[in-house]
């Protein structure tokens, strides 16, 4: 194979291994990855989705670095043939395509439960696909890092990289199909509003992904935390997908490392984007940002809103400082099917996760511990007499288009709280 840049030459030595190691044993144990040096492609990011924030900090390094072996567990990664994908995806058709992002599509297929070979429809195991466009360069970088640090990394809330395809010009990735799809679709493609219970389940499993990265001995920053890339199976449990952009927190008695500043406009750190200075805490900036999507419904940025409005960091500070005016921020859509006491501390997380000074922001397991309380919180407002004639005046004053049921065919149509309070007292 051509050596097209240093990502490949090492990719070729340790993880893809000779044409012999693929017939083998059709799955290669993954070695620890040197990154060559000379691997210092250009990053490309997707210019509709993701945009390249040029950092002012001249000396930066951005090779992902070594991966977190503290949390490093062996994992045996497929390496599939492309004609088996091709077969697994019918012939990468257009219906099976389950989105699209910077790097290209992904298709949901089927592979045999024990090998790599394709596998009827509904049959085997079912996966998702992506397939990087073949335009060059781009992605390159990312496909490495994502097989480096999935490779390694196993959590429950981080998505499971089964395996991956490298033939001729062909870079494909194979993860378990995560049956609901992205939180982005959940939060603003669709009808029906996502219920408080689920809304604080994904926030919190989000955040032990998180969590998980930063804890173990060589921290891993993930640098790309927002809700397309937060997926999420049958049960509402989230995992962490996109690892592309990923890289291996300081080591030692170093604070940050440097790096060019890459992520996606409006979930970045702003001292990541002013100085190229990378931590933990710029991930823990853009859980704050996630969290505020979560419970506003609102995308951190949105062009379509008056100005003022369209970013949503910018727009929701007011609230948040403000004790009285908190429910303010929570998503018209609940209407009063939300934990009061939640709301409460879901903001105080958010806004200590966007402080700006990184070192005041919590770490990742603190958050986690005050969400896991949060989920056990049954004060729905609707159960409130205050918070009820508190609504009905936000109403009136905020005409903003989106249908308003009556108190009581709210209370007919919320997703139970009662049941929920049962459950929660048990
Ligand atoms: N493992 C998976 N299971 C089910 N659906 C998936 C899976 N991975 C990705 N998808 C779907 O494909 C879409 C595109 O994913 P992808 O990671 O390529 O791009 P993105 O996250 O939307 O954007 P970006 O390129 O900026 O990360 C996701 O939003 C999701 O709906
Ligand atoms: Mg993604």
């Amino acid at each position: 194979m051509e050596n097209k840049c240093g990502c490949w030459a090492v990719l070729r030595r340790s993880v893809v291994g000779s044409p012999a190691a693929h017939n083998s044993a059709n799955a290669t144990h993954r070695a620890s990855l040197v990154y060559d040096a000379a691997a210092t492609e250009t990053r490309y990011l997707n210019a509709s989705k993701r945009e390249l924030m040029l950092s002012p900090a001249p000396q930066s390094s951005d090779d992902p670095g070594p991966p977190s072996a503290g949390n490093a567990m062996s994992h045996q990664l497929l390496q599939f043939r492309f004609h088996e994908l091709k077969t697994a995806t019918g012939n990468f058709r257009p219906d099976s395509i389950l989105g699209e992002g910077g790097f290209g599509y992904v298709f949901k297929g089927w592979i045999e439960e024990n090998g790599t070979g394709p596998a009827k429809p509904g049959s085997g195991i079912t996966v998702a696909v992506k397939s990087l466009k073949p335009d060059g360069l781009q992605g390159h970088r990312e496909w490495v890092a994502e097989v480096d640090f999935l490779g390694q990394l196993h959590h429950p809330n981080l998505v499971k990289l089964i395996g991956y395809c490298i033939e001729d010009d062909h870079r494909l990735l194979v993860y378990e199909f995560m049956t609901r799809g992205s939180l982005e679709n959940h939060l603003f493609r669709r009808a029906i509003p996502l219920p408080w219970s689920n809304r604080i389940k994904i926030a919190l499993g989000a955040a032990k992904g998180l969590a998980f990265l930063h804890g173990g001995s060589e921290p891993v920053i993930y640098r790309d935390f927002k809700t397309s890339n937060i997926l999420l199976d049958l049960e509402y449990n989230a995992k962490l997908s996109d690892f592309g952009l990923a890289k291996a927190g300081p080591q030692g008695d170093k604070t940050h490392v440097s790096t060019r500043v890459v992520g996606t406009y409006g979930y970045a750190a702003p001292e990541y984007v002013m100085t190229g200075h990378l931590t933990a805490k710029s991930d823990v900036y853009s859980f704050g940002v996630v969290l505020l999507e979560i419970l506003t419904g609102r995308r951190s940025m949105d062009k379509k809103r008056p100005t003022g409005e369209q970013n949503l960091v910018v727009w929701a500070r007011q609230y948040l400082a403000d004790k009285r005016r908190l429910f303010h921020l929570v998503d018209p859509r609940l209407e009063l099917n939300y934990s009061v006491k939640g709301v409460r501390k879901v903001c105080q997380i958010a806004y200590s996760c966007l402080g700006r000074d990184p070192k005041c922001r919590p770490s990742m397991d603190e958050v986690v511990k005050v969400l896991t309380l949060i989920q056990d919180l049954s004060d729905f407002a609707i159960l409130s007499y205050k918070a009820r004639v508190a609504h009905q005046t936000r109403c009136k004053k905020r005409p903003d288009g989106i249908q308003r049921l009556s108190f009581n065919q709210s209370m007919s149509n919320r997703a139970s709280p009662l049941t929920s309070m049962k459950q929660c007292s048990k």
